[in-house]
């Protein structure tokens, strides 16, 4: 391996991007759950299949040997799970469920780390490159990759348990995410919140103090140097999570949990005889019937049996029914018994028209995969919740055991059983089997890439923000003692328009045999096939303002109205375009609206009004007024703020900063902009909803970031990381860069500050620094330079791109535009950033954070402090990292570009369909708990009085007396 390690990595670089290195993988799962096994041991017999080195310790060896996977065995250490749950639910058996849970987990550590096999693991120093282990209920194995220095990928087979959303950053908010263990789904009712929130407290209380401080103690009799164990999941690479939105619905996930539900569905394989015909013999079709292997016949309750009988000799339909008895009470003729089944080869059957379940998450999958619907019965552990995603989905409706009786059955069974239904259920199957790559292809990917790039965190950084600050705490109590004052703004106009950086995806779509439409300021200066402009050219002035060289809060007042100006400008161009409003008037079929997703909301109304689903699409990150309407948490104390200074940790002054400005921009956009919009749409139409609520129903955002840049923020599924696409092929440079001894720095300040506003001081510093380093420089200025150094190049425009993918461009020095930046991170060119305006700051930041560069603030701006700078990132070791940072960017499951395009092909194939988060539609008042809060407060402070008053009354005065004269 040693050897063949570099060259394979050699022979890659020349084959094909596809080509990986083989690596030696250790699989832990010391969980004995079966059916979990069942998902992952897919997954690990696939990654040896693709020529990795698998070693997996677990209670489920192979049963034939195959190539590249090795088991060490724990077999016959602990009894299969298997438990026998009673066919009800009740608050007691959570409780059973979650001691289950606490002493399974604890005793598959002890039984994991005695295992002399497993001892070899870090007696002899084996070696391994990535650990993969379950995400369930033991951080055992975490303890054991540190030991090895190992990175960790998490697998699990079912949702989030309830004690890993703080580890993975995840917001758990009881009211609009679902419980595992509980009933209600993204619309929960008050008490099913109060239950949430109870039972999430409960839970992770529970694991925190009887599962993993046991783990912790099991690993200190083997290693005495162990972190804490939630520090240690807190740097897990990735979650391979077992859901997908089109099932799970759309929630909120950094971009280091990977959705991957599906992978353990296998091709269906011909159905044994005697089920065939049973099959194919029926008239009506079939009704498959499984409460799977935990449930059984001998703790279920006869009349609920007898219920269910009655509602299947009432539809003509024949019935498969997977029960660990013989018979049924009068063995009806219409009902084929067997305590085993090939459950999915059955879904796969056409006939196969209803599947009546317990609602475990592997059987949902399959139903989905197949398109059959499903009547869902949760009994216990993540019944409930999936119960829920199969109702909300529409794959299926659910039915609780308290409720079930014959009327109400039929009544279920009527609902899936029409045609209806059942075509949307396909449909719903066909958009949760489109992927852009395979949930295999991703769990496969998302591995490889921890083990290549595990110097990197992936972490969001939701996951380490203390919770004082993470909940506002010290901001709320600064605000409670402040008064606020308004500052009395004046407003300079400014115009401009729509950015022509989307164009290259438009041009691509044409390009994929799409007939492409484009409203812009910008019509091709050539035409191209299948790509129709219908341009605006000259209605407004292309933004080309100037800004000075500074940075104050006075600058980001003036972006703020600038923006908000020439969104309402732009708005009523739009509309008032002669062949705009042909579009409307001649009723021209369209499928779908690419629109951009900045400072108007006016093309919202139009597609209303044409019917069309609509895609937005950007080019930086997301603006302040854009967090709520896609449901993503803006939350001040670890997500960047557009035009501010101060990263993923910011401070105080800064979160602070935030907050003001966060509330101003959202103040501004909605009534200065927004509503000025709705005013202009009503002009031409008179029945637009609020576009507010148009944009909570925009399918998907191509979203211009990548958290390899960015950072691993909390995103819905709706919302795809697109950031790179516009990068083009370099072409070759003129000679200047080659004849350079020493490399060549690039200066680059963009577009809008110019020579005129700039002060020469700073002029002057600038020149001073790079004069001291032994560099070229290329310098994007229309001015002069005092003294005309002969090293300095100037010119009004570069070829920006090609310059940067040259090797001997070794820095960039720039104001940290979101294109420069990509086309930086691309190209792998260290960066000094210094931001000026707009969403400079926060790009500035992306670029320190991610180790990308460095920053200075203008400010800040001295020889010393640049040459600093400079010096800092022509270092050959920071280069180097920087290198690897532009792989691990450019290194994706797909590319940019296609999926931009494949999710605008899905947005226009699936519009029936919803994306929204429910994090997007839920109310404030139950977003921040408001009612369950003050609930929690009237019964502390009853309390409280109840206390003091039976206090008062045993210590008052008088009563003291008196039982001082009894004693007497
Ligand atoms: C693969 O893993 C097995 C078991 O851990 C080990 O014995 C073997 O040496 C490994 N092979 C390679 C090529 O690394
Ligand atoms: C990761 O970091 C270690 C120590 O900092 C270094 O030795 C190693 O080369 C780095 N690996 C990669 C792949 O960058
Ligand atoms: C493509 O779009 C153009 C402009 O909107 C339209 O004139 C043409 O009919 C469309 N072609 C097809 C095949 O739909
Ligand atoms: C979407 O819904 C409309 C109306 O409900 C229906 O006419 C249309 O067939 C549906 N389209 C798809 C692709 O399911």
């Amino acid at each position: 391996m040693k050897f063949l390690g570099p060259i394979s990595l050699i022979l890659c670089a020349f084959i094909s991007v596809n080509c990986v290195e083989a690596l030696n993988i250790l699989g832990i799962f010391p969980h004995a759950g079966k059916s979990h096994f069942f998902v992952f041991g897919k997954y690990l017999r696939e990654l040896a299949a693709r020529g990795h080195n698998v070693t997996v310790v677990s209670y489920f060896p192979l049963d034939k040997p195959i190539k590249n996977y090795y088991d060490i065995s724990l077999a016959g250490k602990t009894k299969i799970v298997g438990g026998v749950f009673p066919f009800k639910r009740s608050y007691w058996s959570i409780i059973q469920v979650s001691w289950y849970l606490v002493t399974s987990g604890t005793e598959s550590c002890s039984l994991l780390l005695s295992d002399k096999n497993v001892q070899t693991l870090w007696k002899d120093n084996s070696h391994f490159d990535v650990m993969v282990t379950e995400q369930f209920n033991s951080d055992c194995s975490l303890g054991l990759a540190y030991k090895l220095g190992l990175p960790v990928v998490g697998i699990n087979s079912h949702v989030v348990v309830p004690w890993h959303y703080s580890r993975f950053g995840i917001p758990y908010n009881p009211s609009f995410v679902t419980f595992q263990f509980l009933d209600g789904g993204t619309k929960p009712t008050f008490y099913q919140r109060l239950e949430r929130t109870i039972f999430n407290a409960y839970f992770n209380l529970l694991y925190k103090y009887f599962c993993q401080a046991y783990d912790q103690n099991t690993l200190a009799k083997y290693f005495n140097d162990i972190p804490p164990l939630e520090d240690l999941a807190r740097e897990i690479k990735f979650l391979l999570q077992y859901s997908t939105f089109t099932l799970t619905g759309s929630t909120l996930l950094p971009a280091n949990v990977i959705e991957v539900n599906g992978y353990h569905v296998e091709e269906a394989k011909p159905l044994p005889k005697d089920i065939l015909t049973f099959i194919e013999e029926s008239e009506h079709g079939v009704i498959y019937i499984s409460f799977g292997s935990i449930l059984k016949a001998a703790t279920t309750p006869q009349d609920k049996v007898e219920e269910i009988l009655a509602v299947l000799s009432k539809l003509p339909q024949r019935v498969l029914w997977k029960w660990d008895e013989k018979s049924l009470p009068g063995n009806p003729k219409n009902i084929y018994l067997s305590n085993w089944f090939p459950q999915n080869d059955i879904l796969a059957h056409p006939k196969v028209l209803a599947f009546y379940s317990h609602c475990g998450l592997l059987g949902t999958t399959e139903a989905i995969h197949h398109g059959v619907p499903v009547v869902g019965m949760p009994i216990f552990g993540d019944q409930p919740s999936n119960a829920n995603f199969i109702e909300e989905s529409g794959l299926g409706v659910q039915i609780q055991v308290a409720d079930l009786n014959t009327e109400n059955l039929l009544k279920k069974f009527k609902t899936i059983l029409d045609p209806e239904f059942r075509s949307k259920v396909k449909s719903l199957s066909k958009a949760w089997r489109d992927r852009p790559v395979s949930a295999m292809d991703s769990a496969v990917f998302w591995t490889e890439f921890a083990a290549r790039y595990r110097n990197f965190t992936f972490t969001s950084p939701a996951a380490t923000v203390p919770a004082y600050q993470y909940y506002a705490l010290d901001i709320l109590s600064l605000f409670f003692v402040i008064i606020l004052t308004f500052i009395l703004v004046t407003i300079k106009v400014l115009k401009s328009l729509l950015s022509p950086k989307k164009i290259k995806y438009l041009r691509e779509l044409a390009a994929r045999g799409h007939n492409v439409t484009v409203v812009s300021h910008f019509p091709l200066n050539k035409p191209i096939k299948n790509y129709y402009d219908i341009s605006l050219t000259g209605k407004t002035k292309i933004l080309e303002s100037v800004f000075p060289i500074e940075r104050s809060y006075w600058t980001i007042i003036q972006s703020s109205w600038f923006l908000v100006t020439s969104g309402r400008d732009s708005c009523s161009v739009l509309l008032s375009d002669k062949n705009v409003q042909n579009i409307w008037k001649d009723n021209s079929h369209f499928d779908v609206m690419v629109t951009e997703q900045f400072n108007s909301d006016c093309s919202l109304g139009l597609a209303y009004k044409l019917g069309l689903p609509v895609v937005g699409i950007n080019s930086h990150v997301i603006m302040p007024w854009h967090y709520s309407r896609f449901g993503i948490p803006y939350n001040p104390s670890f997500v960047t703020f557009h035009f501010l200074e101060g990263g993923t940790k910011p401070t105080f002054y800064q979160r602070f900063e935030r907050t003001i400005f966060n509330a101003y921009f959202n103040l501004i956009y909605k009534y200065f902009c927004q509503a000025y919009d709705q005013n202009t749409l009503a002009k031409y139409f008179d029945d637009i909803p609020p576009l507010e609520d148009l944009a909570r129903e925009i399918k998907f955002l191509l979203q211009y970031t990548s958290f390899i840049l960015t950072g691993s923020t909390l995103l819905p599924a709706n919302v795809i990381e697109v950031n790179g696409y516009h990068v083009e092929e370099p072409k070759p440079l003129p000679k200047f860069i080659e004849e350079s001894e020493h490399g060549v720095i690039y200066i680059s300040f963009g577009s809008m500050v110019k020579a005129a506003t700039t002060s020469k001081n700073i002029i002057e510093e600038i020149v001073a620094a790079v004069s001291k380093l032994p560099q070229r420089v290329l310098w994007k200025w229309e001015g002069t330079l005092p003294g005309n150094p002969k090293n300095i190049h100037l010119s009004k425009w570069f070829p920006q791109n090609d310059i940067l993918a040259h090797p001997k461009v070794l820095a960039f020095y720039s104001h940290c535009g979101l294109l420069g930046t990509t086309e930086a991170i691309h190209h792998g060119v260290p960066v000094v950033g210094m931001p000026i305006f707009g969403d400079q700051p926060a790009n500035a930041k992306f670029i320190e954070e991610s180790g990308l560069g460095v920053q200075i603030q203008v400010a800040d701006l001295n020889r010393e402090n640049l040459l600093k700078k400079f010096k800092t990132i022509l270092d050959p070791e920071f280069r180097s990292k920087v290198k690897s940072l532009s792989k691990a960017w450019r290194d994706r499951p797909v590319s940019a570009m296609d999926s931009a395009v494949f999710w605008t092909e899905f947005a226009a194939r699936y519009r029936n369909f919803t994306f929204t988060s429910p994090a997007a539609t839920v109310p404030a008042y139950q977003y921040y708990a408001l009612d369950i809060l003050s609930l929690f407060f009237v019964i502390i402070l009853t309390f409280i009085l109840i206390t003091i008053k039976i206090l008062k009354s045993l210590l008052s005065p008088k009563k003291i007396l008196k039982n001082k004269k009894k004693k007497q």
